[in-house]
């Protein structure tokens, strides 16, 4: 069988993209094997999910550690013991350093809800509706230093329709986001391995 990239994903709390890409990385032809599981908070739901389906896991907790770095440094540590060779941000909830952003530059994607550039940081959905748009969605990007602001790998899109609110369409975005996280795993672990 071809080699799988080995990939980590970090969450903090649901992990339904996360349940996307354990579901897409069954096919025996998925380009990465999801490694390890990461989470910065013990009660995160995706933890469940993640040992529901016979994964590795590790809690690190930010409260254990006197700076942003610190911590950093420790899930580095984390991942390099586990050969780690892309990190896939899946509604992580940190900020990262720009030590860490660095130091895995070039194997470090994140998926955002809004259609990049509009809507950095956070309340995307009602941002959306607020500026009147008509098109909203996620986009899927490689991470650098300043937020939400690296290279687009992918993006998907709906209609915003006059009687969405911010709740239905933070779940239309999530249905969108299941669909086009797993396909840009896939690409960029495909990438990757050619190098
Ligand atoms: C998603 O909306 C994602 O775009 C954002 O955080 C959320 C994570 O949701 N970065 P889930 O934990 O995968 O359900």
């Amino acid at each position: 069988m071809a080699r799988k990239l080995r990939t980590a994903i970090l969450i903090s709390g649901n992990g339904s993209n996360l349940q996307a890409i354990i579901d897409a990385a069954q096919a025996s032809d998925y380009p990465a094997a999801i490694s390890l599981v990461l989470s910065n908070k013990e009660d995160a739901f995706g933890l469940t999910r993640a040992k529901n389906a016979g994964l590795e896991t590790i809690t690190i907790s930010h409260r254990d550690y006197p700076d942003r770095e610190t911590f950093d440094r420790m899930m580095d540590t984390a991942l390099r013991a586990n050969n780690i060779e892309l990190v896939v941000m899946a509604g992580f909830m940190r900020i990262l350093s720009d030590w860490f952003v660095t130091t895995w530059a070039g194997k470090l994607i994140n998926i955002h809800p809004s259609l990049l550039p509009k809507f950095k940081g956070m309340h995307t959905h009602q941002r959306a509706i607020d500026a009147g748009e008509r098109e909203h969605g996620c986009t899927v990007h490689w991470v650098i230093p300043e937020l939400d602001s690296g290279e687009i790998i992918g993006q998907a899109k709906l209609e915003i329709s006059p009687t969405d609110t911010a709740e239905t369409l933070s779940h239309r975005v999530h249905a969108l986001e299941h669909v086009l996280y797993p396909r840009a795993v896939a690409e960029v672990a495909a990438r990757l391995l050619k190098n």
